[in-house]
């Protein structure tokens, strides 16, 4: 009985360090360690200071989740351990770490895949059914896959650049707003005029459900540019029109990429249709507010985990390795850390790599 089990839970793979317990849909722990401020000097994730930080911190994480559930390792089922797709040093990191814990114990080893992790979330919160439609959009992720079941994804479509998050934070950082950018620029954009900037709509005119984000980032510099050439500076009202521009150009996009992953999913007649959103940029309420109107026309239930359950962390690693668990799927001390690992092996790989690493 999957509900009876209880899985400690590690996560390492980008820049926060996290570790939780989870017993059957009881998240009992969950601790994250963010690492914002180590690579706030150098305007993006440096891997090397991620992966020693990652090293440093992890006892102390896993630690602290144990403490938390008041529980030891002796009660648990298993461990759980994001194996890829992220940046390498920090995924071995977690690999190690899990390893030696699994070594010593003789607890079962889960190498868990990190985008499974967010992907089932919503059964984690929701008990959402199988199959529903999920968007991960965030700092370093940007894609829409078809969740049929806990090993079966399929990948409608994705950013075949940046996501949409790091150029939020990119066009914070041109403007002058505060990182991270998401919430400031989606703060200034309230005062803006959405209409004074026309903004480039990458790969809107093709068919399918793939973005482009990166030539966004570069249409923001060049309008801002030629405000500063024109005036002589931003004033407040320009800062605020150019946040207001992208942010609505970011949702006009994600909600017409929304709508046709929503047309293949429902070509699909799923019994209680649902589109689950997840990840930082998820907070974003005009984009929220996009995507729920979207569902609504669709008759598509819409739904969004709690934002600490939507970012990054180790309790949906936990429940991910406890639904491996439950099947009896588990890995050997052979386990590898993966960099690049798609859920969807048929699908096209994506070019690149992000500032969170190589694209998934
Ligand atoms: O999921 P997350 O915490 O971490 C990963 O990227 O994995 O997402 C962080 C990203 C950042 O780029 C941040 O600027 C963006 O999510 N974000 C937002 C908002 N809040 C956070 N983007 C748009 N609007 C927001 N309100
Ligand atoms: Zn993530």
């Amino acid at each position: 009985m999957s509900a009876a089990l209880t899985i400690l839970g590690i996560e390492s793979s980008c820049d926060d360090t996290a570790a939780a317990v989870v017993r059957g849909q009881a998240v009992l722990a969950s601790v994250v360690y963010g690492q914002t401020s180590l690579h706030a000097n150098f305007g993006g994730v440096v891997p090397e200071i991620a992966a020693r930080a990652h090293a440093e911190k992890l006892d102390h994480c896993v630690e602290e989740a144990l403490a938390t559930a008041d529980l030891t390792l002796t009660d648990m089922d298993g461990i759980a351990v994001t194996a890829g797709p992220g940046l390498i040093g920090g995924v071995l990191s977690g690999v190690m770490c899990a390893k030696g814990l699994a070594a010593a114990t003789g607890l079962p080893l889960i190498g868990v895949n990190h985008l499974a992790g967010h992907a089932l979330t919503p059964r984690l919160t929701d008990d959402v059914p199988y199959p529903y439609l999920m968007l991960l959009v965030s700092g370093g992720h940007c894609q829409y896959l078809i969740v049929k079941s806990a090993n079966n994804f399929q990948r409608l479509g994705g950013t075949i650049d940046d996501a949409p998050g790091e150029a939020f934070d990119k066009t914070a950082r041109i403007l002058g707003l505060a990182q991270p950018g998401g919430p400031s620029v989606e703060a200034a954009a309230r005062n803006g005029d959405a209409r004074r900037f026309a903004l480039p709509k990458p790969l809107l005119d093709r068919p399918g459900c793939d973005m482009s984000f990166s030539g966004l980032k570069t249409a923001m510099l060049r309008a801002r540019d030629q405000v500063v050439a024109e005036n002589g500076g931003l004033t407040q009202q320009d800062q605020a029109d150019l946040s207001a521009s992208f942010q609505a150009t970011v949702a006009a996009v994600l909600v017409e990429k929304s709508r046709r992953a929503i047309d293949a999913y429902l070509a699909l007649s799923p019994p209680a249709p649902t589109f689950a959103v997840a990840g930082g940029v998820a907070a974003n309420s005009a984009i929220r507010a996009g995507l729920e109107t979207l569902c609504k026309e669709h008759g598509a239930q819409f739904t969004a985990p709690p934002l600490a359950l939507c970012t990054d962390n180790a309790a949906m690693i936990a429940y991910a390795g406890l639904t491996r668990l439950a099947e009896g799927d588990i890995d050997d001390l052979s386990l590898s850390a993966r960099p690049r690992w798609p859920l969807d092996d048929s699908a096209v790989p994506m070019l690149g790599s992000g500032k969170k690493g190589a694209k998934a």
